[in-house]
C-alpha cells in the first residue's frame, strides 16, 4: 500500500512518494528522491503496454492484409534498395563504414511508418535519451545503465555526470592502460622474474563472452607470443586444460566478476591459486599473478587480491555490457591499450548516432523494429546472426546473452504480465560454416526464420591474391538473394533436361524454394578494434530499443537466479546420503536423479 508519504500527482498517474522506487499493485510508484527528469521517466515507464498503442493494432492488420512478396516487391520497385538502406560512417573515425541493407524485409511503405509510428508512441527516443542521462531506468535494481559513459571518452553525454562513478572512468582506463603496456612490454614479471607469457581470465557471462568474443574477432592485432585462455565453466576441465598449458611462473591470472560471488568464477579462481601456490609456496607471491576486475572491492581484497591490483567498475555497468569497463583488462592485455580505446571510441560513434539521428534514419532502431515485426506479428521465435568473417565466429555467442538475457523477460515496468512475445531466440555461427550445417532448414524448412549477415569488404587475409575473399563474399551475397527470391517450380523445371525428372514431381517440388526469407544485410568496411566497437554498439541498442517498446526493463536478469539458489541447495546433497535426500524433499524427478548419482558416484 502506498506510504502516508507526500504525493506528487503527473498527469495521467499518481505516483507516492515514501520508499524506494517499487511499483504498487495498481501501477503506482513509491519514490524517495523525486526529481524532474526521473518523473519524465517513470511516466513513461508507465506508459500502455505495446499491444495498446495504436500503431500495434495496426500492424496486427497490416500483418495479415499486406503480404510483402519480397519478388513483387523488387520487380515493381527499382528504388527498394535505396529506400531501405542506410549507411553509417563515424564521423570522428571515418575508417568506421556500415552499411546496413533492409531492403529484402517483409516490409511496405505502410508496414515501416507504422513501425516508425510504434516507436514514436513507445516513446523510444525519451527512453533512449533516459538512459543516455543516466536515469535509473534499470528500474527494479534501482540502477543507471550507463555502459556508454564507459566510451564516452570526449564526454560527449553531458546527463551522466550526475551519477556517482562515471567520473572514474577516466583514471581507471589510465589503470588498465598502464598495466596492460606493463606486461605487454615485460616490465611486468612473475615472481621469479619472467616476462608474462599468459594470461588466462577467470569470470563467466558477460565477464567471459564479451573479452573472449573481442579477443578472437581482434586476432590480427593481437601480442602473438602471448597465450590467453578463458575459463568459465564450473566444469574442472576448463580450468584443468587451461593450467596444463601455463607456466605459473610467467602466467597472470584475470579474476572477472562484477558482483565477486558468481560461484562458477570464484571457485575456478580458487582453484587457479592453490595451483599456483603449489609452485610459488608463498602468498606474498599472489599479489604478482591474480588481478581483479569487479565492482566488490571487498570481496576481492577477502580473496587476496592486493589492491593495487583490483581494476573497479561500477553497478551502472551491467554484465553483459562490461567489455567496455575493466572487464576488458584481457582485450587490452591482448591487442594493447590503443586498440582497446579505439574499440571504446567506435562504440561511441554508434552511441552519438543512436542518441542523436532521427529513427528511420537510427541503424538500430531499424534493426530493432525490423525484428520486433517478425517477432510480434509473423511468428518468428528465433533470429539468426550470421557474420561472414571467421574471426566473428563468437559474435552470435556473445550477442545470445546480450539478447536474451536483456528481453527475455514477462513482466513488465509497471508489472504487468505481457500479452505479447518479447525477446528471440539468438542463435548463429560464421559463415559459410553454417550452409553446409542449418542453412538448409531455413531455406526450405517450415519456420521463418529472420537473419542477419554479416561481412567485411576487406580481409584481414587476402591470401591467394584475394581469392578466398571473393569466394567468402559471394556466399555473403548469394544467401540472401536465395532467401529472398528462392526459386519457383517454373524455374526448376526449366532447368530440368531429364524427362524421367521432370515426370517426378517429388523432385521437382523438392527443388523448389519459396523464397521470401528475410535477411537484414550488413556490409562493413573492415573488422578494425574501431568498427568492431561500432558493430556491437549497434545491437546492444537495438536490443535496447525493441526493450523500450516491450515496456520491459532489459536492464536486470532476475531470471538467472533461481537455478543458482537451487544448486546452492542440492550440492551439499552430493556428499550425504539417499535419506537426507528424501528429507530435503526435492520433488520426485530430482531426488530421483539425485540418488541415482549418488549409487553410482563412488562405484
Ligand atoms: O548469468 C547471470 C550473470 O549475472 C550475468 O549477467 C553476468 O554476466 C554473469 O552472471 C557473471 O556475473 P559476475 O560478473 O558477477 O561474476
Amino acid at each position: 500500500a502506498p506510504s502516508a508519504a507526500p504525493v506528487v500527482t503527473l498527469p495521467d498517474y499518481t505516483v507516492f512518494t515514501g520508499s524506494v522506487g517499487v511499483w504498487s499493485g495498481q501501477g503506482r510508484l513509491q519514490e524517495e528522491a523525486l526529481h524532474a527528469k526521473h518523473l519524465d521517466y517513470l511516466r513513461q515507464a508507465m506508459s500502455p503496454l505495446a499491444s495498446q498503442l495504436p500503431s500495434w493494432s495496426k500492424l496486427d492488420q497490416l500483418s495479415k492484409s499486406n503480404k510483402v512478396v519480397l519478388r513483387d516487391a523488387f520487380a515493381k520497385d527499382s528504388k527498394r534498395f535505396d529506400t531501405y538502406s542506410r549507411h553509417f560512417q563515424g564521423d570522428r573515425n571515418k575508417d568506421i563504414s556500415v552499411l546496413l541493407d533492409f531492403s529484402k524485409n517483409l516490409i511496405d511503405e505502410e508496414i515501416w511508418a507504422t513501425l516508425l509510428s510504434l516507436a514514436k508512441e513507445a516513446k523510444v527516443e525519451e527512453q533512449r535519451d533516459a538512459m543516455f542521462n543516466g536515469e535509473q531506468v534499470n528500474a527494479s535494481e534501482g540502477r543507471s545503465v550507463l555502459h556508454v559513459a564507459l566510451r564516452d571518452l570526449d564526454d560527449d553525454f553531458k546527463g551522466k555526470d550526475k551519477v556517482e562513478g562515471v567520473d572514474e572512468v577516466i583514471p581507471e582506463l589510465k589503470h588498465i592502460r598502464d598495466f596492460s603496456e606493463a606486461v605487454r612490454n615485460g616490465q611486468w614479471t612473475g615472481y621469479t622474474g619472467k616476462p608474462i607469457k599468459s594470461i588466462v581470465n577467470i569470470g563467466i557471462g558477460g565477464s567471459d563472452l564479451g573479452p573472449a568474443m573481442v579477443c578472437e574477432a581482434l586476432k590480427p592485432y593481437a601480442k602473438r607470443d602471448l597465450d590467453a585462455h578463458f575459463v568459465s565453466n564450473i566444469d574442472g576441465t576448463h580450468m584443468a586444460e587451461a593450467l596444463r598449458v601455463c607456466d605459473p611462473e610467467s602466467t597472470v591470472f584475470i579474476v572477472a566478476s562484477k558482483t565477486f560471488t558468481t560461484q562458477e568464477t570464484i571457485t575456478n579462481a580458487t582453484t587457479a591459486r592453490d595451483w599456483f601456490l603449489e609452485h610459488a609456496k608463498d602468498k606474498k607471491h599472489v599479489a604478482k599473478h591474480f588481478v581483479a576486475l569487479s565492482t566488490n572491492v571487498k570481496a576481492a581484497t577477502e580473496f587476496g587480491i592486493a589492491k593495487e591490483n583490483m581494476f573497479k567498475f561500477w553497478d551502472w555497468v551491467g554484465g553483459r555490457y562490461s567489455l567496455w569497463s575493466a572487464i576488458g583488462l584481457s582485450i587490452a592485455i591482448v591487442i594493447g591499450y590503443e586498440r582497446f580505446e579505439e574499440m571504446l571510441r567506435g562504440a561511441n560513434e554508434m552511441d552519438r548516432h543512436y542518441a542523436s539521428t532521427p529513427l528511420d534514419q537510427n541503424i538500430p532502431v531499424i534493426l530493432g523494429l525490423i525484428n520486433l515485426y517478425y517477432n510480434n506479428f509473423l511468428g518468428a521465435q528465433t533470429h539468426a546472426i550470421l557474420p561472414y568473417d571467421q574471426y566473428m565466429h563468437r559474435f552470435a555467442d556473445y550477442f545470445q546473452q546480450g539478447d536474451m538475457e536483456s528481453n527475455g523477460k514477462f513482466i513488465t515496468k509497471s508489472g504487468e504480465r505481457v500479452q505479447y512475445q518479447t525477446g528471440p531466440i539468438i542463435w548463429g555461427q560464421a559463415g559459410t560454416n553454417g550452409q553446409h550445417a542449418f542453412y538448409q532448414l531455413i531455406h526450405q524448412g517450415t519456420k521463418l526464420i529472420p537473419c542477419d549477415f554479416l561481412a567485411p569488404i576487406e580481409t584481414q587475409n587476402p591470401i591467394r591474391g584475394g581469392e578466398h575473399h571473393r569466394i567468402l563474399l559471394s556466399n555473403y551475397f548469394a544467401q540472401p538473394e536465395a532467401l529472398a527470391f528462392g526459386k519457383t517450380e517454373e524455374q526448376v523445371r526449366e532447368e530440368t533436361t531429364s524427362k524421367e525428372d521432370l515426370d517426378n514431381s517429388f523432385l521437382i517440388k523438392s527443388k523448389v524454394f519459396d523464397g521470401n526469407k528475410p535477411t537484414n544485410s550488413i556490409l562493413f568496411q573492415k573488422l578494425t578494434p574501431g568498427t568492431l566497437g561500432a558493430l556491437i554498439a549497434m545491437y546492444e541498442h537495438k536490443i535496447a530499443t525493441e526493450g523500450f517498446i516491450w515496456g520491459i526493463n532489459s536492464f536486470d536478469q532476475f531470471g538467472v537466479e533461481l537455478g543458482k539458489v537451487l544448486a546452492k541447495k542440492i550440492l551439499p546433497l552430493l556428499s550425504a546420503d539417499a535419506a537426507k535426500v528424501d528429507a530435503e524433499k526435492h520433488d520426485g524427478s530430482t531426488s530421483g536423479l539425485i540418488k541415482h548419482y549418488l549409487a553410482n558416484a563412488n562405484k
